[in-house]
Parts: C-alpha cells; sequence; structure tokens
C-alpha cells in the first residue's frame, strides 16, 4: 500500500498525525496475522505540504512501486492532485479526510478509483453555518483561503446556509502565503461583526489569531477541521474559541477509548482528527483487500465501494454512491490548551 501525505512544510502536522494512526493500525493488522496469509508493507512518501509533490508522489507510488491501493492525502488540493494520478492509472485511492466535494465527484461524474472514509463540507459547512447563527450571531464576517480548494469550498457552503439566518458583513480572503493579515483584519473589525470565521488551515489560524489580538479585534473566531492541530491549542489566542471536527477523544464511543489508550500507550499523546482517520484509513484498506480476496487492483476498487458498516474509531464507515461516508460532526472549543466536546450534529 502506498501512502501520501505531508511529513514536512506548511501543513506537517496534517501529515504526521494521519502517518502516526496509520502507523497503529498497520501494527495491529499485520500483528494479528496481516491479510491473505500475508504482512502488509505501507510505502510512505512525503509531498512537503505541496501539490505538486503530491503528483511525484502518487506516480512514483502507483507506476515504480506498483502499490495495490494508495491513502492519502489529508489536505483536498493534494488529495485532488494524488487523485488524477490515481483515476489515470486505475489504482484505488483512499482518503482518510479530505473533505472537498470535488474529491470523489467533480462535474456531476463519481470518480472511478478515489474513495474518502469522511463526511464532505458541503455537510460540514452546512453545520458551521447553522452553529454560527444558533450561537445568536447575527452578522459574520469570513476569511477564506482563495489558494486552498478546501477553503473556497467550505466558505462556499458555509455562507448558502449561514444567509439563511443572518448577515454576512464583510468577506476578506487571503494567498497561501500571507504573513501579515492586518489589513483584513482591520476592515472587519470596521465591519463590526459579532464572530469571525476562518474556513482556514491551522498554520494561518495560528498568524490571524494574534494578529486580531493586537489590533483589538475582540469577537469570537470559529472555522472547520483545517483548525485542527496540537498548535491552535497551544495558541493562547485560540482559548474560547470554536471548530468543527471529525471526532473528539472525549467521546465515550468504546472505539474511541480503545483507540485513544493504544495511541496514548505508542505515542504518550492524545490523538487529533487526523491520527483517528488515518487509523481508520488503514483499517478499512485493509478490510477491503480481504473481502477483495485477492491482491488485485480493481477487485480492491469494487471491495472498497462495497465498504459496509465499518465500526470505526472515527464513527461507522458506509461508503456510498458518491463514494463518501456520512458520518456526525462534532464542534469543539479550545479549552485550557484542550479540544473540549461542546456539541455533536449528527450525519444527514
Ligand atoms: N478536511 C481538510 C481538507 O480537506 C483536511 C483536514 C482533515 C484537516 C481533518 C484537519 C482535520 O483539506
Amino acid at each position: 500500500i502506498g501512502e501520501y501525505g505531508s511529513l514536512t512544510g506548511a501543513t506537517a502536522t496534517f501529515g504526521q498525525s494521519s502517518h502516526e494512526g496509520l502507523e497503529l493500525a498497520l501494527e495491529q493488522i499485520n500483528k494479528s496475522g496481516g491479510v491473505l496469509g500475508k504482512q502488509i508493507r505501507v510505502i510512505t512518501e512525503d509531498d512537503r505540504s505541496d501539490a505538486n509533490e503530491a503528483v511525484t508522489a502518487v506516480q512514483k507510488l502507483v507506476n515504480s512501486d506498483d502499490v495495490l491501493a494508495v491513502i492519502g492525502e489529508v489536505a483536498s488540493k493534494r488529495s485532488l492532485a494524488g487523485g488524477g494520478v490515481c483515476e489515470q492509472y486505475h489504482c484505488p485511492m483512499l482518503s482518510p479526510s479530505s473533505t472537498n466535494p470535488d474529491v470523489t465527484v467533480e462535474g456531476g461524474k463519481v470518480k472511478t478509483y478515489i474513495f474518502r472514509i469522511c463526511f464532505t463540507d458541503t455537510f460540514q459547512g452546512r453545520v458551521d453555518g447553522k452553529f454560527g447563527a444558533g450561537q445568536g450571531w447575527k452578522k459574520i464576517a469570513m476569511m477564506t483561503n482563495v489558494d486552498e480548494d478546501y477553503s473556497k469550498g467550505l466558505a462556499k457552503s458555509f455562507r448558502a446556509e449561514y444567509t439563511k439566518a443572518g448577515t454576512i458583513v464583510d468577506e476578506e480572503s487571503y494567498g497561501g502565503d500571507t504573513q501579515d493579515f492586518k489589513a483584513q483584519l482591520s476592515r472587519i473589525k470596521q465591519a463590526n461583526p459579532d464572530a469571525v470565521y476562518i474556513s482556514g488551515y491551522y498554520n494561518e489560524v495560528g498568524l490571524i489569531l494574534p494578529q486580531a489580538r493586537e489590533i483589538g479585534l475582540g469577537v469570537p473566531f470559529f472555522g472547520g477541521d483545517g483548525w485542527d492541530s496540537p498548535l491552535t491549542l497551544a495558541l493562547p489566542a485560540a482559548q474560547g474559541n470554536f471548530y468543527s471536527d471529525h471526532y473528539s477523544s472525549e467521546e465515550r464511543r468504546p472505539e474511541v477509548q480503545e483507540f485513544v489508550k493504544a495511541f496514548q500507550d505508542k505515542y504518550h499523546k492524545t490523538p487529533d482528527a487526523m491520527a483517528v482517520l488515518g487509523y481508520d484509513a488503514m483499517r478499512v484498506m485493509a478490510d477491503a483487500v480481504k473481502r477483495a480476496g485477492k491482491a488485485d487492483r480493481q477487485a480492491i476498487t469494487d471491495a472498497l465501494a462495497q465498504t459496509k458498516d465499518f465500526p470505526g474509531a472515527s464513527g461507522t464507515i458506509t461508503i456510498d454512491t458518491e463514494h463518501n461516508a456520512r458520518k456526525p460532526i462534532v464542534f469543539l472549543q479550545v479549552k485550557d490548551h484542550k479540544d473540549t466536546l461542546y456539541k455533536i450534529y449528527p450525519p444527514e
């Protein structure tokens, strides 16, 4: 099996956490005999948080290493890039955590070889919009990274839902390389919103929140799963803020508690969402190979498509006709440098 991820670069905690989860699952699977009488070997490629590197990495895995299937990526832009290669060479790909709708369905057409074990941003944006309205925030400002498919897609879906109940008083955009957000934040302060929605990644949030404090913009900030990182939890300016996510380590479900314990025993820290999704992706993949009954790309593709009621640590996983999974969304609040469970939204 091939794995590609951002082990280094701008969003390195995404790739690292996902990889740690995957490794834990791999160890458990191989310890209990592997699949089809063999041990599974995973070949891991670092794409350095770069979409072009993701293409090169997946080409190597699919064409030189001759892997049976690919697991990756976390970030949607890189899953879209790597997914193009898998689709071209008829190699199944399973994304643990990319939520942009286009990853599996583009222009109304379901991609044959691409699957994911998470919900999409059509759902996440809707939940985030409902959450904002439900908090009593009547005026919201938005900040969108126009270089990321994830951020643009989530912003679109959020806007569509939130405007049913409230008013968007300012929309600011930025590029992926932005370091100084003061111009955007000053305009937001002028617009006087009740809260600010950032559909970006943790590395951007890590710059925006302290700068908002500096200019005296004291309203709550909230966002989507892209906020999830140990670095967000550590940030003083993030305390009290909210984001939607795939799971909470505080959930009582036995699958969660068993996973959290195994992860803590191995890595001595609490797993984030990428870790649990990397873990589940590896297990769903191994289960698909088992059900395929042979080491064959097409048979594994068919088995992935038929995944039903898989008891994942991140929730029950059924792959639907659009190659997505329907799962609940949790809202987390950053509190005392921890992600505390605030609210759960059931799947639609
Ligand atoms: N959903 C994000 C994307 O599609 C990636 C992500 C997943 C980030 C899970 C954090 C947690 O780009």
